[in-house]
């Protein structure tokens, strides 16, 4: 059955929830209609009713999904809360389109999955950054083969540049209690979800991540991770919420050339041979036979993937960011975070229930006091806050 329009529920509408009502609400994405919305914080909801005027209001996820208004729900809140609220919605017959991380723990995000399976409804991330024409394109000539075999891929994307009043700005944010983890888990997720994306999954994951490098926080905000692969290529991860001028640079060398995507641009060369023919035969190195550019180009990848997930629904449009591969991301990511507790290389796939535990260890002993959420005063500053410093454009 097709149905015309989806009406959607958005559960949580902090920061980036209100960004996708918004969206909604003003007609931006096609067969999508704001038929609800929620948040637990009352006073907030509040203080934003005039904006959705007209829009149902409730106070928990519970309710909103009970109220059979939506046939659709967007979970915006923050990230431990996604599986549980995901897990209501499929159980009700609700199509979920979560935003990243997908959860926690990949423990909570199996059931995430198998509750979705179970439904048969559509299940949908947020990786907005998979919209991106140069990260399209990358992915697409490391699945042509154009690289050869990869032999090596480093990214560096130190420009997560985050002020200490962006961590004070909500209760949840930077600990192991209210969001169990900090750049690893908050930022990065779309970096390494697209470092899988285009290249894989490692076998094994080594990383040290630094808590509270800058920032007055109890979590990281510094990481650097070592991958390794079972061909032989190794990857290496390295990110920062506290370096000013950050930088993105992601490079990937196969064994017939290689791309590197840096400042909004993406360079691809190509040797004639493959190294490993000219190593042995060649009387000298190969000179590339071809270098060939793509520019980025000015996109809104939250809109975009809204878009496409309507169209999954509606018309059968392939998903760009299905939720069953959110699981690849925190998979590196709850690794990396294991390696660094304990000190050694973790071979995937990795003890799930191990990192749960030693998570729920970190969150019971923090005896930090409780946060108040700040964020009055930086409300509806989306873009500028989390713009990622590409050159062309601003999203995240
Ligand atoms: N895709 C992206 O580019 C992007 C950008 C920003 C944030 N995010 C993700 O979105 C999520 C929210 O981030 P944010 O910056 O908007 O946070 P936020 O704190 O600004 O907003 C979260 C909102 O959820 C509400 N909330 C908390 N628990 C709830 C519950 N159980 N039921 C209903 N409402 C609840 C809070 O009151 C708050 O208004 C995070 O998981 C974050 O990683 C993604």
């Amino acid at each position: 059955m097709e149905a015309e329009r989806l009406n959607v529920g958005v559960i949580g509408v902090g920061n980036i929830g209100s960004a996708h009502a918004s969206a909604i609400l003003g007609g931006k994405v096609e067969g999508m209609r704001l038929a609800a919305i929620c948040d637990k914080d009352e006073a907030h909801l509040l203080r934003i009713a005039a904006r959705y005027e007209g829009v149902p209001r409730f106070l928990s996820a519970q309710e909103l999904i009970a109220s059979g208004l939506c046939d659709t729900v967007i979970v915006s809140t923050p990230h431990y809360a996604h599986p549980e609220i995901a897990a209501l919605a499929f159980r009700a017959g609700l199509n979920v389109l979560t935003e990243k991380p997908a959860g926690v723990t990949c423990l909570a995000v199996r059931e995430m999955m198998a509750g979705a399976k179970r439904s048969g409804k559509a299940f949908g991330v947020m990786f907005n950054q998979r919209t991106n024409r140069l990260f399209r394109e990358a992915k697409r000539i490391v699945s042509s083969g154009a690289l050869g075999e990869l032999r090596r891929c480093v990214w560096i994307i130190t420009n997560w540049y985050r002020k200490q009043c962006y961590y004070d700005s909500g209760s949840w944010r930077a600990s192991w209690r209210g969001e169990g983890g900090g750049v690893l888990i908050n930022q990065a997720p779309h970096n390494l979800d697209l470092l899988q994306w285009i290249c894989g999954m490692p076998s094994h994951v080594y990383a040290q991540c630094e808590v509270g490098k800058y920032h007055a926080i109890e979590v990281e905000d510094d990481a650097t991770i070592l991958m390794r692969y079972d061909n032989g290529m190794t990857a290496t991860f390295i990110t920062s919420t506290g370096e000013y001028p950050g930088t993105n640079r992601l490079e990937i060398t196969g064994t017939r050339g290689k791309l590197v995507i840096e400042n909004g641009k993406l360079t691809h060369t190509v040797t004639e041979m493959d190294e490993r023919e000219f190593r042995y035969t060649a009387e000298s190195v190969q000179n590339p036979i071809s270098v060939s550019e793509t520019v980025d180009e000015a996109y809104n990848g939250h809109l975009e993937i809204l878009r496409n997930f309507t169209r999954h629904i509606l018309y059968g449009d392939a998903p760009v960011a299905s939720g069953y591969e959110a699981i690849g991301e925190l998979t590196i990511s709850n690794a990396a975070y294991l390696s660094s507790w304990l000190g050694r290389e973790i071979a995937l796939p990795m003890d799930e229930a191990l990192f749960d535990a030693e998570l729920r260890r970190r969150a019971e002993a923090d005896t930090s006091p409780e946060k108040t959420d700040t964020r009055a005063d930086v409300r509806f500053s989306y873009k500028k806050r989390w713009n990622t410093n590409w050159e062309k454009n601003e999203n995240s």
